[in-house]
């Protein structure tokens, strides 16, 4: 098979999927730079239709075990066009549970043909300097795990002579787990510490936060990605809500043995 151009497509909002994608794409076409397409802010996208002789690199976080819900609505807005797709999950080393397998569905119900999966470790979006979870991942050694798998997946294509894919298994149960439902509360705003710089409005992904006088964080709109949080340099915006700091203390006291990435052809 020839490949005519490495796509990378993800949903990333502290970047550590991206991270990934990107090194995966480097190794899949070393020297060429792979077409980006950016799913994480609203504004950033328009519809994408790939195309068949296409290697689609597809990069997502976990959220609660599953696809994150607006990357699910993102990705179904493109048209796969029997691309074949390399699909990639980022979980803060607690589990990635059903979402590799949602995430394999949900690139077939949108015309791709997945020829390799994988689940990566990401930096968890709730880690802090006092509670690190998974802190620096992707490092050094995942990234170079991401280039070769790229350069094995892109040597395995060029070498097939037809466009038939063996069928990929991955881990996951169908019917998947419970997803997360809509959390009722969102970051907290230290407002008098808050310079109006606006980093948190543009990280976030779902238009959540405006600044309108003083910062206002839409509660229904929120996903509690935590990408507000990482981007404000003055460490004005915190998780304070009791039900996640305590998420938080539990990650950091039984997710801290190091797991390693997996892969899947
Ligand atoms: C709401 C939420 C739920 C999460 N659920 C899980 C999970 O079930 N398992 C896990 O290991 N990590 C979980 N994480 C951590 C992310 O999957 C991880 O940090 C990922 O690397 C983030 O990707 P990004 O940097 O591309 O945004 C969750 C993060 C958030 C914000």
């Amino acid at each position: 098979m020839k490949i005519s151009k490495v796509r990378s497509i993800y949903f990333s909002p502290t970047g550590t999927s991206k991270k990934i994608v990107e090194a995966i794409a480097v190794g899949c076409q070393e020297g060429a730079v792979a077409e980006q397409s950016n799913l994480t802010y609203p504004t950033s996208f328009d519809t994408l239709e790939c195309k068949a002789d296409e290697l689609v690199i597809i990069g997502v976080p976990v959220y609660a075990g599953r696809v994150a819900p607006l990357a699910v609505e993102r990705l179904q807005t493109i048209k796969g066009n029997g691309a074949a797709a390399v699909l990639v999950v980022l979980y803060g080393n607690r589990e990635f549970e059903d979402a590799l397998v949602e995430l394999q569905d949900l690139a077939k119900e949108i015309g791709f043909q997945p020829v390799a999966g994988s689940a990566f470790i990401g930096e968890h979006s709730f880690s802090t300097m006092n509670l690190p979870i998974a802190d620096g991942r992707p490092d050094d050694d995942d990234l170079r795990m991401a280039k070769a798998f790229g350069a094995k997946i892109a040597g395995h294509l060029t070498g097939m002579t037809g466009d038939s894919f063996e069928p990929l298994a991955v881990p996951g149960n169908v019917p998947y787990k419970d997803g997360m439902g809509a959390l009722p509360f969102s970051p907290s705003f230290n407002v008098g510490m808050c310079t109006g710089c606006g980093f948190c409005i543009e990280t976030c992904p779902s238009g959540a936060i405006s600044l309108e006088g003083e910062l206002q964080v839409d509660t229904e709109l929120c996903i509690f990605c935590c990408a507000c949080v990482k981007s404000c340099p003055e460490g004005a915006v915190t998780v304070e809500a009791p039900p996640l700091k305590e998420k938080m203390v539990w990650l950091h006291e039984n997710c801290n043995k190091r797991k390693e990435p997996q892969l899947f052809f």
